[in-house]
């Protein structure tokens, strides 16, 4: 019998003790040690529907979102780790995992993989996409430097250009990296966004070394609740839990993320727009002489052929209520390529029509 550690989530005594558990009316918990008249009224009444998870601590191992995480994934509940974001869970990594390893990061890409890497004392090196192969990803030239490292941090589908890379790409970037144990971290933040299922979750069983990150800020538009989870090994995540406070997740993330993630008809509704939607502004892009990044998700990568800074152009966007992702701090951009997000038809058409005025002007110059 192994009692919980700490008082509060009377369900994990309970059961530990293999008494059923009797409905909440039924019971006091004197285990917790917080105010006995509850939240101040306030926040009380404005939270009434969430009322019964703001009073007690979260649950801490966050039992509904593994069990549906576990059926949309095909995964075990042990094969899951949920965090506030992708983003702590890739410092939680960093930090149980890579401490003072050699890491490859393949660039230009999501910059937060390289401050956690530094962090923990990693020795961090890039390998770069380039442009001129359409921001491909092809294993053969990797190899090298996957035998030179003891982890690979992969952005899949690819921030900032948005792009899928092939299956068969990544699937060899495993194979080669699981001969020497080197973890490979593949991010797929964005992966709900693209219709073709561009996930590497069928991989895990295969390849212990494979931890892939999620998020749901991205698809459910709820970044200010944080919430992530990593799918991995279970010795693997095993280790990042030694490294996570108890209750990390609070209890209004645990309720939003359930009710997103039960949302199937949302994120199937957003993907089929997005990819119509997606192909029209692209196209029109083109058509005003613009490059755009072939993506497969939400956003992409637009280049301006003839010049090497956009900083004019920034300026020109924000003058008109456009507001771009500058690209001054992704490695291999810098500044030449603005990342741009797939918003509403409405709002899609206005940067059409700004940028439609800019290439006027920009033909006068
Ligand atoms: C590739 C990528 N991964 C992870 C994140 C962070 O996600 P979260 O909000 O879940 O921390 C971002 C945020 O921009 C991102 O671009």
């Amino acid at each position: 019998m192994k009692l919980p550690s700490h008082g509060s989530n009377p369900f994990y005594l309970y059961e530990s003790l293999q008494i059923p558990l009797l409905e909440k009316q039924k019971r006091i918990d004197f285990s917790v040690n917080i105010n006995p008249f509850g939240p101040p009224p306030m926040i009380r009444e404005k939270w009434q529907s969430y009322y019964i998870s703001i009073e007690d601590y979260p649950d801490p191992y966050c039992l509904q979102l593994k069990e549906l995480i576990s059926k949309k994934e095909h995964v075990k509940e042990k094969e899951i780790f949920i965090g506030n974001g992708a983003s702590e869970i890739i410092f939680i990594l960093a930090s149980a995992l890579l401490k003072n390893k050699k890491v490859l990061i393949v660039e230009p890409t999501f910059s937060e993989y390289q401050k956690a890497c530094e962090m923990f004392g990693c020795q961090v090196s890039s390998f770069l996409l380039e442009s001129e192969k359409n921001w491909e990803l092809y294993a053969d030239e990797l190899l090298n430097a996957i035998h030179e490292v003891e982890a690979i941090f992969i952005c899949h589908p690819h921030n900032p250009t948005g792009k899928a890379f092939q299956e068969k790409e990544l699937y060899q970037i495993l194979k080669e990296a699981a001969k020497q144990n080197t973890f490979v971290i593949i991010d797929e933040a964005f992966y709900d966004f693209s219709t073709q299922n561009h996930s590497m979750v069928q991989y895990l069983q295969k390849f212990p070394n494979l931890i892939i990150l999620r998020s749901l800020t991205k698809m459910f538009a709820i970044a200010g609740i944080r919430l992530g989870y990593a799918l991995g090994h279970e010795a693997v995540l095993e280790k990042l839990k030694k490294y996570q406070p108890e209750w990390s997740v609070n209890a209004i993330a645990q309720k939003i993320g359930a009710l997103c993630l039960k949302d199937d008809e949302h994120v199937k509704r957003t993907q089929q727009w997005m990819e119509k939607e997606r192909n029209r502004v692209s196209n029109e892009l083109r058509k005003l002489g613009f490059d755009v990044s072939d993506s497969q998700v939400n956003f992409y990568l637009l280049n301006e052929p003839e010049k090497q800074d956009l900083k004019e152009l920034i300026v020109f966007l924000l003058k008109h209520g456009i507001v771009p992702r500058h690209t001054y701090n992704f490695r291999g951009l810098e500044g030449r390529y603005l990342r741009l997000a797939i918003k509403k038809r409405e709002e899609n058409d206005r940067l059409l029509e700004v940028l439609q005025k800019w290439r006027k002007i920009c033909s006068y110059l």
